[in-house]
């Protein structure tokens, strides 16, 4: 006699028949998933293979990143994918892509994505907002000591075969003002680094924000300029913060103050600041990021800021160091396998979120669903009509999308799935056995 069939098993064998059903069984590190492939592009970490390859999954890591007609040709049986910002993936990858449960962009951004079109078909997308904090936070420290010594304008000098020993215009910066504009997660680090190097830090966010250390918050922007030696600007990307920084801010900065931006080039008139470094109303400026900034690895760049004294500018490399990359790597391969094996959907930028605790025992049921009145009671009461007991229950929506996921102390019976997988709302069911 065959023994009793396992969630797993039972919706192995309808997932061949009903494609709307997927399933996967959970394992402890160490086995193997069983056929799940992970297709990593553009040599991604070697931590995120790392991370698959432990938890039992079989990975293929391409050099290099893959056009539409390649991933229409690779995607189909690919379960989890994993791209950085040069593979563009669009709605007919996405149509090839029939056994794609998620997709991990191992970069900050997911602008090289159709995001619609993946939630339109079901399939949560991942990033790694956070990665690269540390590294931006870095540069930035770097750069106020560097500008505060004049050291572009010295290290050009000695370059030309020229010895100008000479403080003028050189300072510590123990003792100065930073103001940071926007105190988000780059932001805040910054102002803990800073102050550890005997900075007096102030910011200004648009948005009520928790001091950290001794930082004190400014009521305004022109409060904040009236006040700061350094101004680091740290805002995202929201259309308002174009043009943020102008004529009218530069004049309100103090004379001979610093000027730094790693954040957003937009945010940023470029013509303007070059005026008031010219005219020597600001010292020096440290830019990173650009309003036009060329596409390609070895295009020309084009900027009102080069050639101008006590000015560094860099190619968008604030987030850029290895450090960053292992550290995206192992974020997003987290992320990933953690939405594969138990349905939390944490950080997704396209998907509601729901965050379950980690499955330790019994069974787990998580339901993709149109956001309409009624759903979850329906569900409950199927759950119910079944005799199984829900032990824990987490959803979230986000516009015409509901996700439910439900934990229950024993194995669901078989004929409450099927009525859940058959609810003309369910969208896609999973299933997972501790
Ligand atoms: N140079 C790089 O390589 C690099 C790397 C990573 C991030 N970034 C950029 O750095 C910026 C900050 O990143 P983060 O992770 O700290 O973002 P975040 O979202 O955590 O923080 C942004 C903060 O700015 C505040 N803000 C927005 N508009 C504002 C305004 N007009 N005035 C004052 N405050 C405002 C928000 O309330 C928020 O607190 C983003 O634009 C990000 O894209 C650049």
């Amino acid at each position: 006699m065959p023994g009793p069939v396992s969630t797993g098993q039972l919706f192995d064998a309808l997932y061949k028949t009903r494609r709307r059903i997927t399933v996967t069984e959970q394992r402890s590190p160490g086995r193997r998933v069983g056929e799940v492939k992970v297709l990593l592009t553009e040599n991604i970490h070697p931590a995120a293979v790392e991370n698959f390859e432990r938890n039992g999954y079989d990975v293929e890591l391409l050099t290099r990143s893959l056009s539409e007609d390649e991933l229409v040709h690779s995607l189909p049986g690919v379960t989890l994918l994993g791209i950085r910002s040069n593979t563009k993936i669009t709605a007919k990858a996405l149509d090839a892509a029939t056994d794609l449960v998620a997709l991990g962009c191992f970069c900050i951004g997911t602008n090289q994505v159709d995001l619609g079109a993946a939630v339109a078909r079901g399939i949560p997308v991942f990033n790694a907002p956070f990665s690269n904090t540390r590294s931006v936070v870095e540069l930035v420290i770097g750069e106020i000591i560097a500008l505060a010594r004049r050291l572009p304008e010295k290290t050009n000098r000695m370059h030309d075969g020229l010895w100008d020993k000479s403080a003028k215009g050189s300072h510590e910066v123990r003792g100065r003002t930073l103001g940071i504009v926007g105190y988000g997660n780059i932001g805040t680090q910054l102002s803990n680094l800073a102050e550890a190097l005997g900075l007096r830090v102030i910011y200004y966010d648009t948005a009520d924000k928790l001091s950290h250390g001794n930082a004190q918050p400014m009521a305004t922007l022109d409060d904040l300029l009236a006040e700061a030696d350094v101004v680091s600007l740290h805002v995202d990307g929201r259309p308002g913060n174009a043009g943020l920084f102008g004529d009218e801010q530069f004049q309100k900065m103090k004379p001979r103050s610093l000027f730094i931006n790693a954040s957003r080039g937009m945010a940023v008139d470029d013509q303007a600041l070059r005026a008031h470094i010219e005219s020597g109303h600001i010292a020096g400026a440290a830019i990173d990021v650009f309003p036009i900034e060329p596409k390609a690895q070895g295009d020309s760049f084009e900027s009102a800021l080069r050639g101008l004294d006590n000015v560094i500018l860099t190619p968008h490399v604030g987030g850029s160091t290895q450090e960053a990359q292992e550290e995206i790597g192992h974020f997003v391969s987290r992320k990933l396998a953690t939405f594969h094996r138990e349905g939390s959907t944490e950080l997704a930028v396209n998907f509601p979120q729901v965050q379950p605790p980690p499955l330790r025992s019994g069974c787990r049921v998580s339901v993709l669903h149109h956001n309409v009145p009624g759903v979850l009671a329906t569900l409950n009461q199927e759950l119910a009509q079944q005799g199984d007991n829900v032990a824990g229950q987490y959803l979230s929506t986000q516009g015409d999308l509901g996700y439910v996921v439900t934990d229950a102390a024993k194995p669901l019976s078989p004929e409450s799935l099927r009525q859940l997988n058959e609810s003309e709302h369910t969208i896609w069911l999973r299933a997972y056995d501790a």
